[in-house]
């Protein structure tokens, strides 16, 4: 099958087009044909060799966690899928080598949930990581109705998503982009505010009272955080291991099908949507990657794979 690998950590330039044999399928496990796969800021990361300290990877290594397709073929005892089924996953396996920018890859059941039949494919494609994380960062947090969350990086994929899981359970949301992404951030159903300088005095003014809860999708901003939380309020970070030293949770997304398919749920019952701004052929997701590592996508970048 076609596949994009890298043999040794770098930049971009280090990924090529290649041949790699079809992944095997063994107990529990579901071989999917992908339709589309998308970048998260953590495949260049992990490319890049940051996270080796902690992470077992494998060479030749095929990136991408996140994957929209159907199913191909399922190994013994994988009861709940069946082939023809359209499934999506953030599909972090138990070491980085065979990912989803390829044209198939194999995935345990528990990774696995079926597809938002309101969504396209490549939509599909950027849902599972970046929503499954704004997802459990939410839960973890206890958002209710009434409430006022902040979410500074709403314009991400994690954020954008973030704000739209928050509003279908009737919070009130501010959120963080730069001035361009403010209309953006109106349309998920936020109130927008700049991010940088001045940005507590900018969120008390429009909530002198304080929020009850903060989700920082960006890494950067405790001290904003620390100033606008409400006494009581509650924090987490998904980028910035220091809000633990001030009463916030320090998240990492966990990869379980059952809370997918809840958030598949809500996607198809809310009309939740998934922005994408750019969807590239599989060929050419070097330059996917580069356009994430920019910092600035708006939503999600995604590959398709023929
Ligand atoms: N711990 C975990 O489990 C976990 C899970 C997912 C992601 N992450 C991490 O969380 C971060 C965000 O992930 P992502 O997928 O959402 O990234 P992303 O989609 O690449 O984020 C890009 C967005 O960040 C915004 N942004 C840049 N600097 C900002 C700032 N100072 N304040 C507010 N917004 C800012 C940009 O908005 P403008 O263009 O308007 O500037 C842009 O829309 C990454 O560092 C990623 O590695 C961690």
């Amino acid at each position: 099958m076609k596949a994009i690998t890298y043999s040794e950590y770098g930049s971009p330039d280090v990924l090529e087009l290649t041949e790699r044999p079809m992944p095997k399928v063994g107990p529990g496990m579901v071989l999917v044909k992908v339709k589309a796969a998308s970048v998260n800021p953590v495949d260049w990361k992990i490319m890049a060799g940051y996270l080796d300290a902690f992470m077992d990877l494998q060479f030749p290594a095929i990136p991408g966690w996140d994957v929209a397709g159907t199913v191909e073929a399922v190994g013994i005892d994988a009861p709940h899928f069946a082939p023809g089924d359209d499934v999506i996953s953030y599909g972090r396996k138990d070491y980085v080598h065979g990912g989803s920018f390829a044209e198939y890859i194999a995935l345990p059941e528990r990774l696995l949930a079926r597809k938002p039949k309101s969504l396209e494919w490549n939509e599909s494609a950027g849902l599972p990581l970046a929503g499954l994380t704004a997802f459990q960062v939410l839960n973890r947090l206890g958002l209710t109705s009434g409430e006022t969350v902040l979410i500074h990086g709403g314009s991400g994929g994690v954020g954008s998503l973030g704000i739209q899981i928050a509003v279908a359970r009737d919070a009130k949301v501010i959120a963080t982009a730069s001035e361009k992404n403010h209309d953006f951030l109106r349309s998920l159903g936020a109130e927008p505010v700049a991010y940088g300088d001045g940005l507590g005095e900018r969120v008390k003014a429009l909530r002198p009272e304080g929020v009850d809860v903060v989700a920082d999708f960006v890494g950067g901003n405790l001290e904003a955080t620390l100033e606008v939380l409400a006494g009581n309020g509650r924090h987490a970070s998904i980028a910035d291991s220091e809000v633990e030293v001030h009463g916030g949770t320090w998240m990492w997304v966990n990869p379980v099908g059952a809370e997918l398919q809840q958030l598949a749920d809500l996607v198809d019952e809310h009309g939740i949507r998934v922005e994408v701004a750019r969807t590239l052929p599989l060929a050419e997701a070097a330059d996917a990657f580069r356009i994430n590592m920019e910092g600035h996508t708006r939503g999600k970048i995604v590959v398709s794979v023929p």
